[in-house]
């Protein structure tokens, strides 16, 4: 069943965009293998991520990411089964800078609902396809699992 998971965690003091660099190239070789694909979202302080995939392989996923020492406190938004991929040319976009993920604090994750953060990664992703940033990495992968 394509399941679409969100979520949202801190990012520790002196993460820096390198890091974020390296768990992307991380995800983008890793993600096809498991058809996951999705958006991350940092803006200097926090998370936001969207995984599309089994609930299987997206349960198994975030409790790893959960784990990771480059995150904290990680708090699940949303899961839910859905029709189509919203991220299905991306093993893992990335939505930084866009929409409110520059780095100017507007994000406030723990005072929205599941519906605010979706919008805001949602903005973030059609601005980001817009500049045509968002990496395409994911060829071959079926639409519905
Ligand atoms: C914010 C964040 C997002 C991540 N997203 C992914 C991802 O989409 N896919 C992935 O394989 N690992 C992702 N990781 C890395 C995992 O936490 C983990 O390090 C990686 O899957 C390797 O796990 P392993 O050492 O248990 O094999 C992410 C880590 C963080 C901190």
């Amino acid at each position: 069943m394509l399941t679409r998971l969100v979520y949202f965690s801190e990012a520790p003091p002196g993460l820096g965009r390198d890091q974020v660099d390296a768990i992307l190239r991380l995800s983008r070789e890793r993600n096809p293998g498991r058809e996951i694909t999705g958006g991350l979202a940092w803006d200097g302080r926090y998370f936001v991520q969207a995984l599309e995939g089994h609930r299987m392989t997206l349960t198994d996923l975030v409790l790893r990411i959960a784990a990771d020492r480059r995150n904290r406190n990680l708090v699940i938004v949303s899961m839910r089964e859905v029709p189509v991929r919203r991220f299905p040319i991306w093993s893992m976009a990335d939505l930084s800078g866009h929409g409110v993920f520059t780095g100017g604090g507007d994000l406030r994750p723990y005072a929205l609902d599941a519906r605010g953060i979706e919008a805001h990664l949602e903005e973030a992703l059609r601005a980001a396809a817009a500049s045509g940033a968002p990496t395409r990495a994911g060829q071959g992968l079926p639409l519905v699992l």
